[in-house]
């Protein structure tokens, strides 16, 4: 076998068994590729909290969007198709209430013919869409409440629910607050409870630069588009400045891949010791 399960409910009892019955087992059998296919499941058993991978599409002069918040499209459709079959095998989406805001995404599976069977789920099942929004600014009639069985919003006790927004249904729940933001560990460490294993962030620069400052970006998905944007747009993650390039964060390159006219870059953040990040 592969791994033992790090579920301390059961962690080595089906091996004992089946050693006790005379079987004869190994295990650590290609445990890295094993671990990989459930980074999940492994990070919220030994962490407490979910797999967090951060989904972003930028320019090639690094922006996010334009100085004036416009950011549809930045990525080819290609990029766009690939992104449905990442969302597919995520437990749940996460954005921020900017986001929300600035382009009242609906963040949920859109599969075409064919991919559905590529995602391997049948049938498909939505994952959640988690919106930060400390003080319940979400309108009630974003898109992204469309299905309010499939949303939560995450919000601090530092404003009330507004009622209209009770009215739809939508679970909303109350976190401790940190630096007047919501308190991303708590957020993390909620949804562990709620087992789930694996997120996908898609937000903008203030929510991904927060989860980097509490070093809780496991992975990064980049679709870089041939486009440049000019002056003004938010890059990727906000943080810094920075006083000197000891500073500066590594990434490893774990893959890369073409998708129509865009990049795909696959990279694991290289959190050391020393690395500063401060949120600007
Ligand atoms: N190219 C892409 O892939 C992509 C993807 C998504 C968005 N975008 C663009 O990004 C822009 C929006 O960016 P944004 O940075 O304003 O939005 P965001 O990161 O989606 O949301 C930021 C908001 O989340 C809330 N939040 C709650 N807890 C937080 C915490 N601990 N840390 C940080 N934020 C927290 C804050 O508002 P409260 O304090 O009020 O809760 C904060 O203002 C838009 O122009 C959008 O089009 C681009």
């Amino acid at each position: 076998m592969a791994s033992t399960d790090p579920n301390p409910q059961v962690n080595g009892q089906g091996l004992e068994k089946l050693r006790h019955a005379g079987v004869t087992v190994e295990s650590g059998l290609m445990a890295d590729e094993a671990e990989a296919l459930n980074s999940g499941f492994f990070m919220r058993m030994r962490h407490g909290r979910p797999w967090v991978r951060v989904k972003t599409a930028i320019s090639l002069d690094g922006r996010t969007a334009l100085a004036n918040g416009d950011s549809k499209w930045i990525s080819s459709e290609a990029s766009r198709r690939d992104v449905q079959k990442w969302r597919a095998c995520s437990s749940a989406i996460l954005t921020g209430i900017g986001t929300v805001l600035a382009d009242d995404p609906q963040m949920n599976v859109r599969l075409e013919k064919g991919q559905h069977e590529l995602a391997g789920q049948a049938p498909l099942r939505q994952p959640l869409r988690i919106i930060a929004d400390s003080l319940w600014r979400i309108p009630a009639q974003s898109r992204i409440l469309d299905d309010p069985a499939t949303a939560i919003i995450a919000g601090t006790g530092r404003a009330a629910v507004p009622p209209e927004l009770e009215a739809t249904g939508v679970r909303c729940i109350s976190l401790p607050a940190r630096s007047g933001s919501l308190d991303l560990p708590a957020l993390l460490s909620r949804l562990a409870e709620m087992e789930v294993n694996e997120i996908q962030v898609e937000a903008g620069a203030r929510l991904c630069g927060s989860l980097l400052h509490d070093r809780m970006v496991d992975e990064v998905l980049i679709y870089q588009a041939p486009l440049l944007l000019g002056e003004g747009g938010a890059g990727p993650f906000n943080f810094g400045p920075l006083e000197s390039m000891d500073q500066r964060t590594h990434l490893k390159l774990l893959e890369t891949r073409r998708l129509g006219n865009d990049w795909r870059l696959r990279l694991k953040p290289e959190y050391r010791k020393d690395d500063v990040y401060r949120n600007s």
